[in-house]
């Protein structure tokens, strides 16, 4: 079936993906954008909300639809899924996603969906790398959120610090979208000004401790929100809204999104976030950045982790 460019699916309209329905509609980005959940009502009362601010946004028709309505979409973000409760790690609701998403995932290949997939409930690395296996579809077309949610929050972290703008910020956080994340310090700048050179410049040093905090601040952001007010959704609408902006608008952004590793950085086998250049086709290349040894050990042991999740599941041989 072809692809309508300018139509996408949510599947889930819990808080997150109602959260990033809105965000689709502030940016206008689609013409139609379809909802599904498996509770019927729900998808129709968000599609029925959201269609009383059009007058006030863009020019788009939000409607609660099913699978047949998903077939032709560029886009479908999967956010169906229990989420973490205070104290859960990520890793521990993969028992329960996993099953969703393979119920999911059944429906969409039994259509012939030529869009792009992007993974967003968690442990969103497993499942992205889970989505793939079980879909077939080549890796370009199987994206997580990955780590543009937790690079977002550094960003704002080390804005606020250095008293800059976090736009002019640069610096990825890589490795699970989870607790075995990394930063990047190694190649962390403002405006293109090295880190040290630019802290010196504001005459304020961040010292390897104050470095340390901030990693330990985003690694632990979800859990101290979820302590607070039980779920994260914001956040990762705005993160969910430009990767849309990358592949609706083609833009070939770069964003450490989660994706199907084949031999970058010495790893295969599993899904990671890294950086990417996005674009209309989902995944256009993976960037292998230069990092530190110590960087680079931290990747590894990330990428450990990843694999044991993986190990236990039950997935089909890959395709050659
Ligand atoms: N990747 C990220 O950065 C990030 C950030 C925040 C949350 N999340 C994840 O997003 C997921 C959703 O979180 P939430 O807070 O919206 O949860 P929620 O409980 O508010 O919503 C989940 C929705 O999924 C629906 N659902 C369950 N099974 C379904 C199925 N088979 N088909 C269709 N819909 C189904 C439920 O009816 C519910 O409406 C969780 O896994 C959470 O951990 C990811």
């Amino acid at each position: 079936m072809s692809v309508n460019p300018r139509k996408a699916a949510i599947i889930g309209c819990g808080s997150v993906g109602a959260s990033i329905a809105f965000r689709f509609l502030q940016l206008g980005l689609f013409s139609q954008l379809v909802l599904l959940d498996a509770n019927r009502d729900k998808a129709e009362g968000e599609a029925m909300d959201l269609s009383d601010g059009l007058p006030y946004g863009a020019s788009m028709e939000i409607t609660a639809g099913t699978y047949d309505d998903v077939a032709d979409c560029a886009l479908v973000v999967i956010t169906a899924g229990a989420n973490q409760k205070p104290g859960e790690t990520r890793l521990d609701l993969i028992g329960k996603n996993i099953a969703i998403l393979k119920s999911i995932l059944e429906q969409i290949t039994a259509r012939d969906f030529g869009g792009i997939l992007l993974i967003v409930s968690n442990p969103v690395d497993v499942l992205t790398y889970a989505a793939w296996r079980l879909t077939g579809y080549p890796r370009s077309r199987v994206l997580g959120s990955g780590t543009v949610l937790d690079t977002g929050r550094l960003k704002q972290l080390l804005g606020d610090k250095l008293g800059v703008d976090s736009r002019n910020v640069h610096a990825f956080i890589i490795g699970e979208h989870g607790d075995s994340e990394l930063a990047v310090w190694s190649g962390a700048n403002v405006s293109g000004v090295d880190l040290e050179d630019f802290c010196r410049l504001r005459g304020d040093g961040l010292g390897h401790k104050e470095l340390e905090e901030l990693y330990e601040q985003v690694r632990d952001s979800a859990y101290e929100i979820i302590r607070r007010k039980g779920a994260t959704y914001y956040g990762i609408a705005m993160a969910v809204g430009r990767i849309a902006q990358c592949i609706v608008r083609d833009e070939h952004g770069v964003l450490p999104v989660s994706a199907v590793l084949q031999g970058e950085y010495g790893l295969k086998g599993l899904a990671l976030s890294v950086p990417a250049v996005v674009d209309r086709g989902g995944l256009e290349e993976i960037l292998e950045i230069p990092l530190s040894q110590e960087e680079r050990w931290a990747l590894t042991a990330s990428a450990h982790q990843m694999e044991q999740a993986i190990a236990c599941l039950d997935l089909p041989g890959e395709k050659k």
